[in-house]
């Protein structure tokens, strides 16, 4: 069944998504200021190397006489072909975002009737990933989505460039399930996570929060692997309540919580905020290459959580050199001192080396247990390797 889809994603994708920060005000002067800002700033060199263009980039009300789509002449003067050339030429790949009914989430021409055609026309611009959503199709009949992502998985198959095919279902309907099937590299498996702890309902839209995709997370766990990953949705860490996407905002601990989750998970790592103004705080959220390392090492193996603790949960995440990453999460609102033992996680009462990745730093011996405090909504997460 998967033999037709090409190894595109081996690990799991990494970039930028214009959706969380501009929403309906994207540019082309955005996305071009947007891609010099990832190179400068070295989160290009730290993974992030596909900048997707999410909804709202075409003509709203409608196609050319071709049938074809016209990229917004105000948003976009020289087009995308031209855009796609200046990302490329920095060494991006770049995404492009329909959907799979007449019209997307934002009122915009989707591609149901017409997805050769777009397929075509993406090609031609030298497009490389397609998030594909799902707003004004049908949300309770799962073989019409099977149908719908299958007839856009052929058609960017046809064209013999290579697509990352990103699916925005938002997990109504299990894409879990049947989102490799359809030539799928990964599927949303929620609505839109907010900027925010809690689920917020907020001008009229609903978000999920990230104390709930923590469990989805756990819940999908072993869906996810090479090729086909769990998608959690575009990062919130650094958008501080600024962003388009609803949410006051969340506290550092928050954010690395939030960070820590899709790590783990081994969700498509998608920043959302202004990298044009990221601030140190949130830098050192996104650019810990040992914790990035933690999300792409090779095994692609989700986390799962294996102990819970009072109001702190321990997941653990095998890694392909034979270590193991643990978050020591909690959830609670009061700190926590908690003693982990190695047996408790699977781990035998030898000497080993525990690494605390957010801190960068060797912690004492963890033969037997370790000690941790873990304030609010915080998490620790550590490498363990065995000698
Ligand atoms: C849906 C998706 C979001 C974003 C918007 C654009 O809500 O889930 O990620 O693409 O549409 O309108």
């Amino acid at each position: 069944m998967t033999s037709a889809i090409k190894s595109l994603a081996p690990t799991p994708p990494m970039g930028w998504n214009s959706w969380n920060m501009f929403g309906d005000n994207i540019s082309e002067a955005a996305i071009r200021e947007t891609a010099d800002a990832l190179v400068s700033s070295s989160l290009k060199d730290c993974g992030y190397n596909h900048i997707v263009i999410d909804d709202c980039w075409s003509v709203k009300n409608g196609r050319d006489k071709n049938g074809n789509l016209i990229a917004d002449p105000k948003k976009f003067p020289n087009g995308i072909k031209a855009l796609a050339d200046y990302v490329h030429d920095k060494g991006f790949k770049i995404g492009i975002y329909s959907d799979a009914a007449d019209r997307t989430c934002g009122g915009y021409p989707g591609s149901l009737g017409f997805e050769e055609q777009d397929a075509n026309l993406w090609t031609s611009w030298g497009i490389d990933f397609l998030k594909y959503d799902y707003c004004n199709a049908p949300l309770y009949n799962q073989a019409e989505a099977i149908k719908r992502y299958t007839c856009m998985g052929e058609a960017l198959r046809k064209t013999n460039r290579d697509f990352l095919f990103s699916l925005c279902e938002w997990g109504n309907q299990s894409p879990h399930l049947w989102g490799r099937q359809v030539g799928g590299h990964m599927w949303r498996v929620s609505g839109d996570v907010f900027d925010s702890w809690v689920n917020v309902a907020m001008k009229g839209w609903f978000g999920i929060g990230i104390d709930v995709s923590i469990d989805l997370a756990h819940d999908l766990h072993t869906y996810g692997g090479p090729n086909g990953w769990n998608d959690l949705d575009m990062l919130v860490v650094g958008l501080k309540g600024k962003g388009q996407i609803s949410g006051s905002g969340m506290s550092f601990l928050e954010y690395q919580t939030h960070m820590s989750t899709w790590v783990m998970a081994c969700s498509p790592l998608m920043i959302g905020c202004d990298v044009r103004k990221m601030e140190a705080d949130t830098a050192s959220l996104l650019m810990n290459r040992e914790v990035l390392a933690i999300n792409q090492d090779a095994l692609g193996i989700p986390a799962s959580r294996v102990k819970q603790i009072g109001t702190c949960e321990v997941w653990t995440k095998r890694l392909a050199d034979s270590g193991t990453a643990i978050a020591i999460m909690n959830r609670g609102s009061r700190g926590e001192d908690i003693s982990l033992k190695a047996r408790d996680i699977g781990l035998l009462e030898t000497p080993k080396l525990a690494r605390n990745l957010w801190l960068q730093e060797d912690i004492a011996d963890f033969r037997v247990d370790l000690a941790q405090r873990i304030e609010p909504h915080q998490t620790i997460l550590l490498k363990v390797s065995q000698s």
